[in-house]
Formats: C-alpha cells, structure tokens, sequence
C-alpha cells in the first residue's frame, strides 16, 4: 500500500497534486510519501513483533536522502551502511552510532578508522583479511570493535545475477564451510570482539525459501560455533525483501517473513539484526517525468521522456519493470516504447509497453521508484543530478536540489599547460 493514487482524474502523492510538484520544482524529480515510508517502516516492525530483541537498520544505500533517513530515525530504525560517506549521512539524521552496522567488502583502512571513532555499533567482516586488520587498527587506537563475521551461505536466492550475493562465487561473506575455522583465529585477536554472525544472500526476493534455507544453515553454524566454546550474542540476517514492481504483483509480506523468522530463529537467545531497504522506501517513491516528444516508431511510437538512465538506472541495468502511468490518464491508452533522452538504445524504460495514452507536455511518472534511484543517478551526458522531494499530507519540500550540468562543470579545471 502506498499513498499514491489518482484523486479527481489527477495523480496526487498524499494530498499533494503531481502537477504542482513538476510546475514548482521541474521535472525530471524523485517525488516521496512521508505516510508511505512511515508506513513500511510500521508494518516490518510489527511483522517482528514475536522478536523480542532486534534492532531495524535501513540499508542507507537504497535511499541515503537525509529527509528519508530522518523519517526512519524518528521511527526507531538505526542503519546499515557501506561506506563512511553513507555512516555520515546516518549520523547527521540522528541515528544513534550504536544503531550502526558497517557491510561491505572494501572498508578502507580510513573507513576503519572513522567507524571506530564514531563508535558504531557493529562492523559485519567479510573476510579473514578484513578482521585481522580491523584488530589491529582497533588496538592501534586502543578500542574494541563490535563485530559479527559474514557468511556467504552458498543459497541461490533466486533473484538477478547482478543482485546475488549468496552465492559461493559471490564475492561477500566467508564461506560457511571455512567459518568455524576463521571465526575462531579472528575471535582470538585482540581489538575484535567477534560475537555474531551476519548474512545476507540477495535484493528483491520473490520467495521466502532461499532465506529460510540461509537461515537454517546458519543457526547450524551458531549451535555449532557455540559447541566450540565461542560466546554468540548477535545474529545479522540482513535485507533482500522484495516489493511488487507491477500492479497486483503477489510477494511474500513482511508478516510471512517475520513469522518464518521467528520460527526459526526463537532458540537462538540472540539480539537479531535486519537490514531492510527495497521494503520500507522502494515503493515510497515514484520518478516524475514530462514527455517531451511522441515520436513515430516502425512499430510502436516512442515515447520520449525527460527522465533517462541516469536518473534511474535499473532497467538499462538490470532489465528492470516499473510500472509507467500518466499523472492525468484520459482513459485512452497506447503501445509505446518508453524512452529517455540519452545517446545510447541502454535508455530505453521499456519496449512495447502497453500504457495510458501520452503526448507531449504530458506528466507521467515512473513508480516503486524510492529504492534505488536517485541514489544510483549520474550525471551521464551531462545531464546533472535530479531533484528530490518530500511529501508531507498536503506539503511539500525540495530535500535534494538539482545540480545542474553547470554546476559540475565548475568543479572541473582546464591545467593552465593546456591552455
Ligand atoms: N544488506 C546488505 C549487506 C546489502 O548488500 C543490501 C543490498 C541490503 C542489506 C538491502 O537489501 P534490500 O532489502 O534493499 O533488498 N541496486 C540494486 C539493488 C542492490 C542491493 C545491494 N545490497 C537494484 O536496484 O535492484
């Protein structure tokens, strides 16, 4: 559910109309729902509610706008990130640093760092090599880092290639049939206090069962790790819930999830970790566009809009689906290929769609857009980066400002030798 919808023949996002959005800010723009976020963010805690010891961290990466974040923070959620740019951006909305957790492959030496002087509440290692240098990095400052070891469980979780990580090939985690063996060198070294471990197999799951198997294997692992004598107090399941990208698309419900969960996972006597992104902001969100041409095709007519790949890459990058609807539909529709302007076939949304009919200076808007879109933006063909806005009831305001291509221009330098 989310707050979306066409209230008298125009596309209001709560009881903001679209059409305003686009006059007052321009277009292309990334367009949020408070209500909707706060909503997500309600219903995944209340689907974990049979979990008596938890801490909700917002994967950063699928939006780290500092407004977005501040709604998450204000209803509880802590954050995980991946970089020391995204721990900032937690910091700066408010996230208390124990309800951090740091993922990644490549924390740098100075990301260490930071993180350690931050305090952040937990650092997921993903490989022996990374803990042994955190524990010493850690001794070098004379603190202790908080951390679990992430295990790659070898599960195909059934989603794009692109977007598996659970996978033994995948580059994350530590193989789980060396993690014992690694859990106990790097819980020996001093500046690590290894007490968990972490998991995380894949984005937009369309099936609960890849996750219950990683789940299976690693309260094995624990048992296990504890029948060596190691002290285990928190577990990291991580994130990967998908949403639906077209209309009565069925996924399984953060309820089926937390029950699934907490069957699983009730002997565990651990605090658990999750790191929902795509869940709580993808469908919070839709990209707001203005047609700027229709033209002729061989087949079907193109559509040419004014948002293109770089200001949402997903389906020039993963094939992605996101449903395309008009802002004002008159009821017609039409096949048409959904395009962007850039110089490359890549910017094309969609082939052969079927879809409300547009012509130019129409609105339309691209939806389940809040996950991973303006955050993956670039400024290819030198377009700049696009606007964001947040939605509040019956206001709004511009939470990121458009840069323009003038503006990146002015941080480039022509050396004085070329001249
Ligand atoms: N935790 C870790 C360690 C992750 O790597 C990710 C996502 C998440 C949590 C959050 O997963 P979610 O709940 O959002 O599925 N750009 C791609 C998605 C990449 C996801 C990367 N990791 C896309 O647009 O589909």
């Amino acid at each position: 559910m989310d707050h979306f919808a066409i209230k008298n023949g125009v596309m209001h996002a709560e009881d903001v109309p679209l059409p305003r959005i686009a006059e007052e800010v321009g277009t292309p723009v990334y367009v949020y729902s408070r209500a909707t976020l706060e909503r997500h963010a309600r219903v995944f805690r209340e689907a974990l509610d049979d979990v008596p010891d938890k801490l909700i961290a917002f994967a950063v990466k699928a939006n780290p706008n500092l407004s977005v974040l501040k709604v998450l923070q204000r209803q509880g959620y802590g954050a995980d990130v991946v970089s020391v740019g995204e721990m900032r951006r937690a910091l700066a909305a408010g996230m208390a640093p124990e309800n951090i957790v740091f993922s990644g492959v490549g924390k740098t030496r100075a990301e260490l760092i930071a993180a350690l002087e931050a305090g952040i509440g937990q650092f997921n290692i993903e490989s022996e090599e990374e803990g042994v240098e955190l524990a010493e990095v850690a001794r070098e400052m004379g603190k202790e880092a908080r951390c679990t070891l992430r295990i790659n469980p070898d599960v195909d979780a059934g989603t794009h290639d692109k977007i598996s990580t659970g996978k033994a090939d995948n580059k994350f985690g530590v193989p789980i049939s060396e993690a014992g063996q690694i859990f106990g060198k790097l819980a020996g070294e001093q500046g690590v206090n290894l007490r968990g471990v972490a998991v995380h197999i894949g984005s937009q799951l369309a099936d609960l069962a890849p996750l219950e198997n990683a789940f299976t294997k690693l309260g094995e692992l624990v048992a296990a790790l504890r029948g060596a004598g190691h002290t285990i107090t928190h577990v990291d399941l991580g994130g990967g819930l998908g949403v639906p990208y077209k209309q009565g698309e069925e996924l399984p419900s953060p309820a089926e999830y937390g029950k699934m969960v907490a069957r699983l996972t009730q002997d565990w006597g651990v605090k658990l970790i999750f790191e929902p992104g795509r869940v709580i902001a993808g469908n919070a969100g839709v990209l707001l566009t203005r047609v700027v041409r229709v033209k002729r095709g061989i087949k079907d007519p193109f559509v040419i809009v004014d948002a293109a790949m770089n200001d949402l890459a997903r389906p020039a990058l993963y094939g992605a689906y996101h449903d395309f609807t008009a802002v004002e539909p008159s009821g017609a529709d039409m096949t048409a290929n959904i395009v962007g302007p850039i110089c490359e076939t890549g910017d094309t949304f969609a082939m052969g769609r079927l879809c409300d009919k547009l012509v130019a200076g129409d609105l339309a808007v691209f939806r389940t857009a809040g996950a991973y879109g303006a955050t993956m933006a670039s400024s290819y063909n030198s377009r700049g980066f696009v606007a964001e806005v947040l939605v509040d009831g019956d206001k709004f305001a511009v939470v990121a400002d458009r840069i323009d291509a003038s503006s990146i221009m002015d941080a480039e330098r022509v050396p004085e030798w070329l001249d």
